[in-house]
């Protein structure tokens, strides 16, 4: 199970467990520290501790059994004493917020001035359920113009889907280092600590906080074995670790809100580890994206990257869909995203070039909700282009990626993002010019 150590340079290699398979990778940066045929030896190697990180029920199916045999210099609890951390821009429950039906949409979000890490740099933008519960997700901003320094996060009360929109993230964690550059994401699962570094000097995106059951590759169905994101195109990161001592901050996000807690060393002192509860990372240009070659388009799900399910089959709490460069060659088809009002809750960013549905007023870095059964579709604009379009001509859609967090429960935004002057307070507006076109004698479409 042994595979080439950190020491021979590789940093990353592909991630299999998402296959829904109980996968184990095994991975060690000093020769001979992970055990051979126990977990926990009476003495590790090198002097090395024992320590499991459980993402799962004990008990939780094989195929859904999540966890991690850690090797460190220091087991994880030589901590000080956590104590509330304010923070302005971050929120933590949801359940009461007002909601307003509107669809709303904002403009990219500036990266500050002032020192500003990744941590510093959050803002909610909306939440549903509780983490209490494990149930629902955060939707936070985050933007950020240095590394975080001499401090590390961890969420006890999620699995963290990040979306770089602008800038690289190097972003070194217990199990390794994962570095992701805009239109790849990557995810961290719950409790695993880590560090955001900044290779741009400048960075911004968006982050999925999933409160629920973490997320997995979906089901093929009928399109068969392969298709959309490909189990091999995920990597996770060998084992590597910094042995560091000095004054340190560990950040925890634990019911809903922020601790710190004081250390004298880096948590990033793991030697060696095996396991399936791990960090990885994703390239959405890899996506294998599957569409209509006749009539008609499929509903958004068949863009699906990632889901979080639910207790009911069928339903996701969490979908993570993206839409990337394609070819549409569907005929006499209204091509774009048509009118809708759906049961799920959409909110959507756009990570870079141009979105389809719309003419204009969702740039990338923006953002835009559209809550359960709020009508939206194509603008006035895009209606009129799509209507006339020859559709024996194949379009390419080249310069693109969007994404979308669906949710199965209602999105309540935060205050403060209702708040923000970035908020485009009359998107609705680009609806309005959609004229009646109805004609009781006239038939044939116009
Ligand atoms: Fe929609």
């Amino acid at each position: 199970m042994r595979s080439a150590s950190a020491l021979a340079g590789e940093t990353t290699r592909p991630l299999e467990y998402l296959t829904g398979f109980a996968n184990h990778f095994a991975t060690e940066a000093l020769p001979g520290a992970l055990p051979q045929g126990r977990n926990s030896p009476q003495r590790c190697a090198y002097g090395l501790y024992a320590e499991q990180l459980s993402g799962s029920a004990f008990t939780a199916p094989r195929h859904a059994n999540r966890h991690s045999w850690l090797y460190r210099i220091r087991p994880a609890a030589v901590q000080g004493e956590f104590r509330p951390l304010a923070h302005p821009g971050l929120l933590g429950r949801f359940g009461e917020l007002p909601a307003p039906p509107d669809p709303l949409r904002w403009s990219a979000l500036p990266v500050p001035a002032e020192p500003t890490d990744f941590i510093d740099g959050l803002l909610t933008a909306g939440g549903t359920g509780s983490s209490d519960a494990h149930s629902g997700c955060a939707i936070h901003w985050y933007r950020a113009n240095r590394s975080m320094q001499e401090r590390f996060f961890y969420d006890a009360d999620g699995e963290l889907l990040i979306v770089p929109q602008h800038g690289r993230v190097r972003l070194a964690s217990e199990l390794g280092v994962l570095e992701v550059e805009p239109q790849e994401i990557v995810v961290v699962p719950r409790g695993v600590r880590f560090r955001v570094e900044l290779t741009d000097g400048a960075a911004r995106g968006y982050i999925c906080e999933n409160f629920g059951a973490p997320l997995k590759l979906p089901d093929l169905g009928p399109i068969g074995s392969n298709g959309l994101a490909n189990p091999r195109d995920f990597l996770t990161p060998v084992a590597w670790y910094e042995e560091r001592e000095g004054p340190m901050e560990l950040v925890a996000k634990f019911g809903g809100a922020l601790w710190s807690a004081a250390l004298d060393h880096s948590p990033l002192d793991v030697v060696a580890w095996h396991g399936n509860h791990a960090p990885y990372k994703y390239d959405l240009r890899r996506f294998n994206t599957i569409g209509s070659v006749s009539y008609d388009h499929p509903d958004p799900s068949i863009f699906l990257v990632l889901q979080s399910v639910s207790d009911t089959p069928g339903v996701d709490a969490i979908d993570f869909v993206i839409f990337p460069p394609r070819w549409l060659v569907m005929q006499d088809t209204f091509r774009p995203p048509w009118f809708h009002r759906n049961i799920a809750s959409e909110f959507m960013g756009l990570i870079h070039g141009l979105y389809d549905a719309k003419g204009g007023g969702f740039e990338p870095g923006g953002s835009s909700l559209h809550n359960c059964m709020t009508a939206h579709g194509p603008d006035a604009e895009t209606f009129e282009r799509a209507s006339r379009a020859d559709t024996d001509t194949p379009q390419r859609i080249s310069d693109t990626m969007a994404f979308m967090f669906e949710t199965r429960t209602l999105i309540r935004p935060a205050p403060q993002a209702l708040a923000l002057p970035q908020r485009q307070r009359d998107y609705a507006r680009c609806w309005q010019g959609l004229a009646k076109r109805f004609n009781a004698n006239a038939r044939e479409p116009r």
